[in-house]
């Protein structure tokens, strides 16, 4: 029951792949629709300056058509005046350029205000079609007196750049909280992980040392000596020593040393052996028994421990465990390990290292994501499926250092 309870929370790990989808896709669509509606916003607004332009066009005809009096007065002051918003050249007929809203500095050489206002005026008729400026004189003659140019006010490029902005700026801070939020939750897990190793540890601890005092009493019984019975009970004390020791070293950040991996293999090899059915065979193979690299021992045993009872349970009733211990270029050392078992389909290659996943009744779905930790985390190092084939078998695949 309680098993039961804590195995859907692990469940969360699944889902979580998506909710992450959700997000992403409610994020689209609020960029999407956001940019949509400034759209609109900024096609209204095009439209209105586009008219204001075509007023003030209309406005200086206007005033060039008719002598001075109150209307001009009215028409300047009102219209022409009051365009200070939106840039406007005015080609004249013969090439003299009249502007507004333009930022051009008094002080400037002759030739700078012209730099200026042709760069101005090669992006105005980028952008709109000019306004020709038709004077018709009373009498009927018409006289083209050049066009006038504009492009969009610095409200409207505001406008434009609004949502962009905008959009990037949550982008950068939605970034920054993920980074905070998955530090924390980082820190959260290491917490979790040494504590609870150290605590485990702590209690293994007094019974350990107690039972180590018993078992110096029963070696002085003489009849329980040579039935073997201390034998058997020394030897569960040392596995159980051992135990205790990777949980107190997963608790501390521990010490690496130069190790013979071979010998450590063969340490692992031999306590399993006798614990796994015979027709499971387990080999290693190497070109020199003496292959050394920067692990910690216990820890480094408890990885390929986990690995091989990864192997013998794909493997099911019978079959063979291959254990490769390689040299690498670069001071590498690879440990590859090889099993004959059903193998692991390709959609669940990057889930079997997530904590809680398993694929056994009795499974807890830990030991590879222990075996990461240990591996990458304390070593350095990398762990990963080399190859699965499935009804085939599985290659993992361990690199380590071998200097600091
Ligand atoms: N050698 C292997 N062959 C096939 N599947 C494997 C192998 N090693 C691991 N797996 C898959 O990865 C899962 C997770 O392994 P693990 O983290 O050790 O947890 P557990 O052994 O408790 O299930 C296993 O349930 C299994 O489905
Ligand atoms: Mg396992």
């Amino acid at each position: 029951m309680a098993k039961k309870s804590i195995r859907s929370s692990f469940d969360f790990y699944q889902n979580n792949t998506n909710i992450k989808w959700i997000v992403l896709a409610v994020s689209v669509v609020i960029s999407i629709s956001s940019i949509y509606y400034t759209n609109i916003l900024v096609n209204q607004l095009k439209v209105r300056e586009k008219q204001q332009v075509e007023l003030y066009a209309k406005a200086l005809q206007y005033i060039l058509s008719e002598t001075a009096n109150d209307n001009i007065i009215f028409v300047s002051e009102e219209i022409i005046q009051k365009n200070i918003s939106i840039p406007i050249i005015w080609v004249t007929k013969d090439g003299t350029y009249e502007y507004r809203n333009i930022k051009i500095e008094e002080s400037w050489s002759d030739r700078h205000k012209k730099e200026v206002l042709e760069k101005e005026l090669a992006e105005m008729k980028r952008l709109y079609d000019p306004i020709p400026m038709i004077y018709e004189s009373e009498d009927g003659a018409v006289e083209n007196l050049g066009n006038i140019y504009y492009k969009n006010s610095f409200l409207l490029s505001q406008l434009i750049a609004y949502p962009y902005i905008q959009l990037s700026v949550i982008a950068i801070f939605g970034f920054i909280a993920y980074l905070a939020f998955n530090y924390s939750r980082v820190a959260e897990q290491n917490r979790v992980w040494v504590g609870l190793a150290k605590e485990t540890a702590h209690q293994l601890g007094t019974p350990l040392s107690s039972l180590m005092a018993w078992i110096e009493v029963l070696r002085e019984d003489e009849t329980l000596n040579k039935k073997g019975i201390v034998e058997e009970l020394e030897k569960d004390i040392r596995k159980l020593t051992v135990v205790t020791e990777r949980f107190s070293s997963i608790g501390s950040a521990p010490a690496l040393k130069k190790e013979n991996v071979v010998a450590l293999i063969h340490n692992v090899i031999n306590y399993l052996r006798p614990r796994v059915s015979s027709k499971i065979k387990i080999e290693v193979f190497t070109l020199s028994e003496n292959i050394t690299a920067e692990v910690h021992a216990p820890l480094f045993e408890w990885v390929i421990e986990n690995v091989c009872k990864n192997a013998v349970d794909a493997i099911g009733t019978s079959g063979s465990i291959a254990i490769k211990i390689l040299r690498g270029s670069d001071s590498k050392v690879f440990i590859d390990i090889s099993d004959t078992g059903k193998g692991i389909p390709r959609s669940k290659l990057t889930q079997v290292f997530r904590p809680g996943f398993t694929t056994k009744k009795r499974g807890w779905g830990l030991g590879l994501t222990l075996a990461k930790r240990i591996i990458e985390t304390y070593h350095d190092g990398r762990i990963f499926v080399k190859s699965s084939e499935e009804n085939q078998g599985t290659t993992f695949r361990i690199a380590l250092n071998t200097s600091p």
